[in-house]
């Protein structure tokens, strides 16, 4: 694994081997403490947009690991304005070990890694998130004890890229994939043609459909995610009108099974695509989910910097 930008790059089993490895860590973490198999190492972490988990995740992941993470923030590098992505890439690649970078278009991302020698991780693109596809895999897995094949996953609203990257995580994996999004909102065709092709080869299902009531019959994991990502912040106003029917609520998740668990990437808009009762209620697993950035990640940062 040379760099991780998207979950359609990789195999199911290397998937399953970053899982496998995320569960060994997050156990020697609990036990007291990781091995320092990344002492000397550094990783930077350009950041174009805001960010809590994934800053904070990646920094202490780095620190678990005896390495070192170093934040670059919006204002600081200005990624391809003040200087090229080229010439970003290959000045950091003298300095540090791995890059991660969130970034407004993937294009820069993937621009990012063909200049880097060292590793790239993709945190966060208009087009995908997949450190955020692999920590809810790693939820849904620990969550149903590794039984995962064949679960119905069912996203309530806007067809972005955390939408993208459960779409992929799950048809890689065997999990059926269920999006309920309004008319206009869909995932773009290429991840949708990405995610049947991976669903094909699994024996996983995946249905686009605009009934969020329809689409959360016999779920076993209800997610949902802001309705206006980063960036798309003029357009809030016209989907604040488009989505409350898509807000995952009590009476949506009645709807589901009665065993079935609700995820959200965070930050959640409390109010608008989930309620408080149901992000803070028994059948959330919010918290644990955010935890489980760190442990993901770190098996990440082990294979791609170790
Ligand atoms: N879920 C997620 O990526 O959160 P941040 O934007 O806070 O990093
Ligand atoms: N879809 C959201 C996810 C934030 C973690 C965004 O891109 O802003």
């Amino acid at each position: 694994m040379q760099d991780f930008l998207a979950l359609a790059d990789h195999s199911p089993q290397e998937i399953q081997s970053l899982l496998d490895l995320a569960v060994q860590l997050k156990k020697d973490h609990a036990a007291g403490g990781n091995k320092p198999i990344l002492q000397g190492k550094a990783l930077a972490m350009v950041f174009q947009k805001s960010s809590l988990r994934t800053r904070v995740s990646f920094e202490m992941g780095m620190q678990h690991l005896g390495g070192h993470a170093l934040y670059i923030g919006p204002q600081e590098i200005g990624l391809g304005q003040r200087e090229s992505i080229a010439d970003v890439a290959r000045v950091l690649d003298g300095y540090v070990d791995g890059i991660m970078a969130r970034v407004f278009d993937h294009q820069h991302v993937l621009e990012l890694a063909h200049w880097a020698a060292k590793p790239v991780i993709n945190g966060l693109s208009d087009y995908n998130h997949p450190c955020q596809g692999l920590s809810d895999a790693l939820t849904i897995y620990e969550h149903y004890k590794g039984d995962i094949k064949g679960l119905k996953v069912v996203y309530v609203g806007d067809g972005n890229n955390v939408a993208v990257s459960l779409m992929h995580v799950c048809a890689k994996l065997g999990m059926h994939f269920t999006i309920a999004n309004p008319e206009g909102y869909d995932m773009l065709p290429p991840a949708i043609e990405l995610g049947r092709e991976f669903a094909a080869e699994s024996g996983a299902n995946i249905e686009l459909l605009n009934d969020p009531a329809q689409a959360v019959q016999d779920a076993d994991v209800i997610y949902t995610d802001t309705w206006t990502s980063m960036g798309q912040e003029e357009e809030s106003k016209k989907r604040e009108a488009v989505f409350p029917p898509y807000q995952v609520n009590a009476a949506l998740l009645a709807k589901a099974k009665p065993t079935a668990v609700v995820l959200h990437c965070l930050p959640a808009h409390r109010g608008q695509e989930i309620t408080d009762e149901v992000a803070d209620g028994p059948q959330s697993l919010l918290f644990p989910q955010a935890h489980n950035r760190l442990h993901a990640q770190k098996a990440l940062l082990a294979t791609l910097l170790g």
